[in-house]
């Protein structure tokens, strides 16, 4: 049975060639203008990554070069796909430290419009966090975690009931991966900062998830994360902080606790959605 990205074509070679000079602009305005946001509102080990990852300001990444650094830090490799994976295999990845990422750039003429994932956000955004070992780690014990979910449901032999049940066990995996990897702030003695690639590549959100009196700032919850729906096409009006990348691993192994008893089988309705492909995704047998 096909499992991995890699059998099933979802990976794919970065033609860098093949990039405009209007690709490269983008990148480069996207680049320069969050500069000074990142020195004040990004956590340390965000920092230290994008140094360490030695990114080209104004030249979209060649992969290979970006994984020559990151791969001797912690293992991770950042791994072409064209656009969606199934929420299973792109788990999957996670515990293998591959990184599904996003080829193509926005249009440089609208910078803030982002319907999607792309290069900016998976390079600039989430990669540089991969280079920190504990955060890493907590990106594997994630991806340990839907292994769990598929062996579980792997039980259950009323269709209706596994599907179900296993839809809940997704949604609330996709939420908290939403309001840590996406969205997450970490506490510090200089205040809140960013680890959240969502908030750490989009120029205004992330001065905006820091300073405003608009946003509800929190210590994680599980209970509440995993609860709470969220819209992804507005600024995040509800965030929740850590105390660091070993509370989060350890959050991570709560979560799995709560899927093993059975306390994220019935969440809350709402967004995301679980599409059929994500289902089937846990469904297929396991490698
Ligand atoms: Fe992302």
């Amino acid at each position: 049975m096909v499992r991995t990205p890699a059998d099933s074509g979802f990976y794919i070679s970065q033609r860098w060639e093949l990039y405009s000079e209007d690709n490269h602009e983008a990148w480069r305005r996207l680049y320069h203008r969050m500069i000074h946001s990142w020195e004040r509102y990004a956590n340390r080990h965000y920092l230290r990554g994008l140094s360490s990852l030695c990114l080209d300001p104004d030249r979209i990444p060649r992969i290979a070069d970006v994984n020559r650094f990151l791969f001797r830090l912690t293992g991770f490799q950042a791994r072409p796909v064209s656009g969606y994976i199934p929420a299973f295999l792109f788990f999957d990845c996670l515990r293998r430290r591959e990184f599904p990422t996003t080829v193509t750039i926005r249009d440089a003429a609208r910078l803030d419009y982002l319907p999607e994932p792309d290069i900016f956000h998976d390079i600039a955004g989430h990669v540089p966090m991969h280079t920190d070992p504990a955060f890493a780690e907590t990106l594997v014990r994630f991806g340990e975690c839907a292994h769990t979910a598929a062996e579980l449901v792997a039980g259950i032999r009323d269709e209706h009931e596994r599907m179900s049940r296993l839809t809940s066990i997704v949604k609330a995996m996709a939420r908290f991966f939403w309001f840590t990897i996406e969205f997450g702030l970490m506490r510090s003695p200089e205040g809140l900062k960013a680890y959240g690639s969502g908030l750490l590549s989009s120029h205004g959100e992330l001065e905006h998830s820091i300073e405003s009196p608009e946003v509800q700032r929190y210590p994680l919850q599980i209970e509440w994360a995993v609860n709470q729906a969220f819209e992804i096409d507005r600024y995040q009006p509800l965030l929740f902080w850590v105390e660091s990348f070993d509370h989060l691993f350890s959050l991570v192994d709560t979560l799995e606790s709560w899927m093993r008893d059975g306390k994220l089988n019935n969440v809350a309705p709402g967004e995301p959605a679980v599409n059929e492909a994500d289902l089937l995704s846990f469904t297929q047998p396991i490698r």
